[in-house]
């Protein structure tokens, strides 16, 4: 059991915010797995929210299935996401997330995201007025600092925990740093070290169970968020409460497996945003998915263009019989195209072909410097 203020979850593993990513369909699909608890959608604008913008509203989309559910606000003006924290708590949101890390110009040049780092006092006030308005808990995401000379983390997080914060992710890097470099565990200790009782959730470059393990153990964090991880590997939640709970890894899923994970996750896309927009939103999805497949340029190749359902289901038998090229008489790959899980930043990797692999790809995407 883990608490969050007044919320019980069942799970310490968290989904962490991947604008353009964490939608209602991946989040089905991550829940379907097992393993998480507390999802969360991509940051969305307070303001946007509180004028009914039909694109708010559509990030904050949901379903019974999808619970319990954070939404991640941004926003610099008080009164605004007050009132957003209000807004979703009248609609059934579980918690209400503040960015505090986002390094995208457009979102500090206002005061919001990892601008809000930088001024301690204005940003516990901010948070004092969302916290004295709703029930739900609301929670801080962040990084380190803003750069090396200002790791704010510690300090921001105990002038939180002061104005009654129920939370804090902090992601291990600065804002500076960008997604280079590694994790800085001992960054994310301090942070922990530094509350009182406010749980910490540890976050970055968490790709394996292991990894999350050893996030737990260096930095004394609560919990353990995961993004780009989850995208890598859907399964990694469920694998890694179970291998916190036995010590055991679980299999890694078969080929089959992946497939029919990655077809819910199309099925989902097309419910959610119609065939259309749903097959062109799954098209920097799937490469994902593939990147364990072994080889997949020929998927690639064609997915990217996808606009159809069963366009999709005819690139798939095509590349499944393109694939057996690649198999021996049991049908699995050969061992020299099979590709392990990518080692965190953090880890010391016995692999060879992980230590060749520099890190977790950045998803393409508006936000890329995130
Ligand atoms: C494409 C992309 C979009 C992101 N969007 C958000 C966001 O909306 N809000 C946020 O707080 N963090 C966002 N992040 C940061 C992630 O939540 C997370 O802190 C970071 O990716 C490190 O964790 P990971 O290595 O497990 O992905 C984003 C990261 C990426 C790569």
């Amino acid at each position: 059991m883990f608490r969050i203020g007044a919320l019980e979850l069942k799970s310490r593993l968290f989904l962490s915010p991947l604008a353009g990513y964490t939608n209602l369909p991946f989040r089905l699909t991550l829940r379907e797995l097992g393993g998480l608890d507390l999802a969360t959608t991509d940051l969305v604008n307070a303001r946007s929210l509180l004028e009914k913008n039909p694109k708010a509203l559509k990030l904050i989309e949901t379903s019974p299935a999808d619970r319990p559910l954070a939404v991640q606000l941004f926003g610099s003006v008080p009164e605004e996401m007050r009132d957003a924290a209000l807004y979703l708590e009248s609609i059934g949101i579980s918690s209400v997330d503040i960015n505090m890390g986002c390094p995208v110009r457009k979102v500090c040049r206002v005061g919001g995201g990892s601008a809000m780092m930088t001024e301690l006092s204005k940003t516990a006030e901010l948070v004092k007025g969302m916290v004295e308005a709703v029930k739900i808990p609301v929670t801080a995401k962040m990084r380190l600092g803003w750069d090396d000379a200002n790791l704010t983390a510690p300090d921001l997080a105990c002038a939180l925990e002061d104005v009654g914060v129920a939370a804090i992710f902090v992601h291990g890097r600065t804002r500076e740093q960008g997604f280079s470099g590694t994790v800085n565990l001992d960054g994310i200790r301090a942070v922990a070290e530094a509350v009182r009782a406010l749980p910490v959730v540890g976050n970055g470059d968490v790709t394996t169970p292991q990894a999350a393990e050893v996030m737990l153990a260096r930095t004394g964090c609560a919990g353990v968020s995961i993004g780009r991880g989850a995208f890598y590997n859907p399964w990694i939640f469920r694998h890694t409460a179970e291998y916190l709970a036995t010590g055991q890894l679980p299999p890694e899923p078969t080929f089959t497996q992946r497939l029919e994970v990655m077809t819910r996750h199309l099925d989902l896309m097309i419910q959610v945003f119609g065939e259309e927009h749903g097959c062109r939103m799954f098209r920097k999805v799937a490469p994902w998915y593939a990147k364990r497949f072994g080889p997949a340029n020929e998927f690639n190749r064609r997915i990217v263009r996808l606009s159809s359902k069963a366009e999709y289901d005819e690139i798939l038998a095509s590349y499944v019989k393109w694939r057996e090229q690649f198999l021996d008489g049991n049908g699995e790959l050969l061992p020299r195209f099979r590709i392990g899980p990518l080692t965190a930043s953090f880890m010391e990797s016995s692999q060879p072909e992980a230590a060749t692999r520099t890190g977790i790809p950045v998803p393409k995407g508006p936000v890329e410097v995130w």
